[in-house]
């Protein structure tokens, strides 16, 4: 089978590290794809990145066809069938977020130029460096000659993280809980709604309920623990271990890519809006999502109540003043 060209960006950081390794033993696109691997690093992260490809050779992975590393976008994204653009730049002490967008923009802008100019036709683009949505917005508007539904941003962590909470709140297995939704951007005002989820095949919410002594109970819970839990959970992570998560975020995308290209069940990723849920158009939003192995496509008719709507707009709020902040920069158009 012919190789499938993977470019990750990133690659000497920790969640580079902590991805090639999984994308070279078959995890990502399964155990008959032969995979090559560009890494593309600033000059600062060249040396880690190579000491990566030396692990990486002394795995001697049979689906690994081969390893390129580089500081040039342009030579990093030749023929790039799918991109994982994880390298940004972190939040500085006492950095302001236009700041801290800027800063972002001045990567994602000319990779996603080059991605444009050199990658390949059918080429799939998943933005896990934060702030995750509108740095995969400002890669997608400056690459006008690729489809915007190629453009993905990471929510499937979140996703992965709700239904985490809900095993151990109800002692299921997480296999069983199925339907969740990660509504909005990647950041603490996303909405992880259990309304549509189900635990082996039964209403979420009536397992909830049976357990915690009520559907009011099961709903205080929800409101006060579960959604502010999974929405800090990045938060949490980064007080209790000392930085940001590193191995959840890495299987989050390995698991992201996979739905993407090779098709499953229902789950959450941030795509382009086409208005589904009356989200403004262009924004790239975490919806319900499913792929038959073409891309993800918004499953758009769930119904929404009013709570749930209340809190999405919060978090599409919050999305539309980033695109806001990025367009007074001068930087989107
Ligand atoms: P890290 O600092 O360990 O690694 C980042 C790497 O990117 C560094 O090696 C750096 O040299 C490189 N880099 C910086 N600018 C680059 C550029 N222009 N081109 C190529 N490489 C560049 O960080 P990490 O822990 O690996 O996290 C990476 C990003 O992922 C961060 O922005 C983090 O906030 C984000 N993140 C997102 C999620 C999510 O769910 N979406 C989860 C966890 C972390
Ligand atoms: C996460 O969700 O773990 C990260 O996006 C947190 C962060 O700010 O890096």
């Amino acid at each position: 089978m012919r190789a499938t060209t993977i470019t990750l960006t990133g690659a000497g950081g920790q969640i580079g590290y902590a991805l090639l390794f999984r994308i070279a033993a078959g995890e990502m696109l399964g155990p008959e794809r032969p995979v090559r691997l560009r890494l593309l690093e600033i000059p600062a992260g060249m040396r880690a990145a190579e000491g990566a490809a030396l692990e990486l050779q002394d795995c001697a992975f049979p689906l690994l066809s081969d390893v390129e590393i580089s500081d040039d976008p342009r030579t990093a994204f030749d023929g790039c069938e799918i991109a994982l653009l994880v390298g940004a730049r972190p939040r500085g002490p006492g950095m302001e977020r236009a700041e801290l967008l800027a800063a972002n923009a001045g990567i994602f802008g000319p990779q996603g130029a080059a991605l444009g100019d050199v990658a390949d036709d059918a080429v799939r683009v998943v933005t896990v460096g934060n702030p995750a949505n509108t740095n995969a917005l400002i890669a997608q508007s400056s690459a006008p000659d690729i489809p915007p539904e190629r453009f993905t941003a990471l929510t499937r962590l979140d996703h992965n993280r709700a239904v985490g909470q809900l095993a151990a709140a109800l002692g299921a297995n997480p296999r069983d809980i199925d339907g969740v939704i990660v509504w909005g951007n990647h950041s603490a005002t996303q909405y992880p709604d259990v309304s549509h989820a189900t635990v082996a095949g039964r209403p979420l919410i009536d397992a909830l309920a049976e357990r915690r002594g009520g559907v009011d109970a099961a709903i205080a819970w929800l409101d006060a623990e579960f959604v502010p839990r999974v929405a800090r959970r990045g938060a949490e992570i980064i007080e209790v271990r000392g930085s940001s998560s590193i191995a959840s975020a890495a299987h989050a995308t390995v698991e992201h890519v996979r739905s993407d290209v090779l098709g499953g069940f229902r789950t959450s990723a941030a795509v382009v809006s086409h208005g589904e849920y009356g989200v403004p158009e262009g924004l790239i939003c975490s919806f319900p999502v499913t792929s038959d192995g073409s891309g993800y496509r918004v499953v758009s008719d769930l119904g929404v109540d009013e709570r749930s709507r209340r809190l999405i707009d919060a978090s599409v709020d919050e999305l539309v003043a980033e695109r806001e902040a990025v367009r007074s920069l001068g930087i989107l158009p």
